[in-house]
């Protein structure tokens, strides 16, 4: 779909475990939301060892692997569909950086988080992968396709 003659593209994103454990959901919920994109599933998920090896499966060779898949299933996340125009790069610039200490001030990581292993926020890499990561967390009628009315709420 285009809007503007741009594409609308989807992208996964998860408040990982301290996120949750830290009370920061409301918070980073709401930095997607002002930005002005159109959240289309949400979820608050106990995560499976075998999901969380599917998910970061590319990693599987890392040394941190086995430390990335305890702190995931570690406790409740919150899972997200996004959807907007360009909105695969925009949440990856709203989360910051990997290592939140290279993470700028006024980005997620970069306001709330320290370690790289304690980042608070997931977000797809690609549009590709928010499609395939998007599949891999949601069942089918878990996500709503939904349209923003037009009229103003308060006049
Ligand atoms: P990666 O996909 O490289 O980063 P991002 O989440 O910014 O897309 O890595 C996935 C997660 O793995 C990352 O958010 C935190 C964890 N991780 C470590 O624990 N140690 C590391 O050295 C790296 C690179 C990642």
């Amino acid at each position: 779909r285009l809007v503007a003659s741009m594409e609308v593209e989807e992208t996964y994103i998860m408040i990982k475990p301290d996120g949750v454990q830290r009370g920061l959901v409301g918070e980073i919920i709401s930095r997607f939301e002002k930005k002005g994109f159109k959240l289309t599933g949400l979820k608050l998920f106990q995560c499976p060892t075998e999901l969380a090896q599917e998910h970061y499966k590319d990693l599987q060779s890392k040394p941190f692997f086995p430390k990335l898949i305890s702190y995931i299933t570690s406790g409740p996340v919150v899972c997200m569909a996004w959807e907007g125009v360009g909105v695969v790069t925009s949440a990856r610039k709203l989360i910051g950086a990997t290592n939140p200490l290279n993470a700028e001030p006024g980005t997620i990581r970069g306001d709330l988080a320290v370690q790289t292993g304690r980042n608070v926020v997931h977000g797809s890499d690609s549009p590709e992968n928010g499609k395939r990561e998007i599949a891999l967390w949601f069942k089918e009628g878990e996500l709503c396709e939904w349209t923003p009315v037009q009229e103003p709420w308060v006049k």
